[in-house]
């Protein structure tokens, strides 16, 4: 006997000018708001009861859940709730994993405050909390809406523009479309059309292996081997550490032999973006080399690598973790 079934997710993606814009048709629609504490202020006017805030990463695990779920069971939140997340990738993270399981899910409308959660993190349904290692309990559960609202941009510092900047040339690179065009040409990628075509491209990246089993949205984890350790030793903003291990990927495939996408182009397109990456200076020494191993928690295991071969076109590389450390001392 076999089972077939079907969950269809839709999201539908909106973009406002601004934050007051947000509440135009809410009126009489049962919504609870879980919100990034920094954003106090912006929210003074919504029910206090039906507010809870949200710390960041450092809230991201179970036990804040389970208060979560309080909270909800307070509002009497039922299935036909809506919980609007708004926040950076870990706010929005955490709001989609309690939607996900609440009542067995609850709608759920993600604002995303950072340029870097509106193209990467909003889109494509992944939950998380961390358990034991970052992100290990989570489901996917696509939101229903993604409200992209310009004005939160306005206030990000450079830093965090430029690491949703280079979260968009990845997934340019990787795509090999009309974005990878706009990056080419210098444009400043922080417009609506530039967005939308970040969004679009990460879709057709991940539409058909949601739930990245067949390996296809695997390659967005490109400079994810390398730059998770960057991120966690030096506390650089995530894009910006993800492009650091991108480069650091590139000129370590070709190292290996492996026909890859030239790590100096590479470069010269982050760096047509504002994104000098320094980063590499915390490279030069190799005290960060060990957070590659806690990142992956097993000593000797094979880990896979998401390499660029060529745009539009990515490879992966297997390799034992203590032949990776030695590699990248001779690389140096
Ligand atoms: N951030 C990678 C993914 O959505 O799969």
């Amino acid at each position: 006997m076999k089972l077939s079934f079907s969950v269809k997710y839709r999201t539908e993606v909106i973009f406002l000018k601004r934050i007051s814009d947000l509440w135009r048709d809410v009126d009489g629609v049962d919504i609870c708001f879980l919100i990034d504490s920094s954003l106090k202020t912006k929210f003074q006017d919504l029910p206090c009861e039906r507010v809870y805030y949200f710390s960041g990463e450092k809230d991201k695990h179970l036990s804040k859940a389970e208060s979560c779920f309080e909270w909800l069971i307070e509002c009497k939140a039922g299935r036909k709730t809506v919980l609007a997340v708004i926040g950076g990738g870990a706010t929005t993270d955490f709001g989609a994993f309690v939607a996900s399981v609440y009542n067995r899910g609850m709608e759920l409308v993600l604002v995303p405050t950072t340029l870097l959660s509106a193209v990467d993190s909003a889109i494509g349904g992944k939950t998380a909390v961390n358990f034991v290692a970052k992100n290990l309990i989570g489901s996917y559960y696509p939101a229903s809406k993604v409200i992209i609202v310009k004005e939160f941009f306005d206030s990000l510092d450079m830093k965090m523009i430029r690491s949703g900047k280079a979260e968009m040339i990845k997934v340019a690179l990787l795509n090999n479309g009309r974005l990878l065009e706009k990056v080419l040409s210098g444009e400043d990628l922080l417009n609506e059309e530039c967005i939308s075509l970040a969004i679009m491209e990460k879709y057709e990246i991940i539409r058909s292996d949601v739930t990245d089993t067949s390996g296809k949205r695997m390659v967005l984890n490109w400079g994810h081997t390398f730059g998770h350790a960057i991120e966690r030793y030096s506390g650089a903003p995530h894009g910006l550490a993800i492009a650091a291990g991108m480069v650091l990927m590139q000129k370590y495939s070709a190292y290996l032999g492996y026909r890859s996408f030239p790590y100096e182009e590479l470069e010269k397109m982050l760096k047509l973006h504002g994104i000098e990456h320094d980063l590499l200076l915390y490279v030069k020494d190799s005290k960060w080399l060990k957070f590659i191993a806690l990142d992956k928690k097993r000593n000797l295991e094979e880990i896979s690598m998401v390499y660029l071969k060529d745009s539009g076109c990515a490879g992966v590389i297997n390799r034992n973790l203590n032949d990776i450390l030695k590699d990248l001392e001779e690389l140096r």
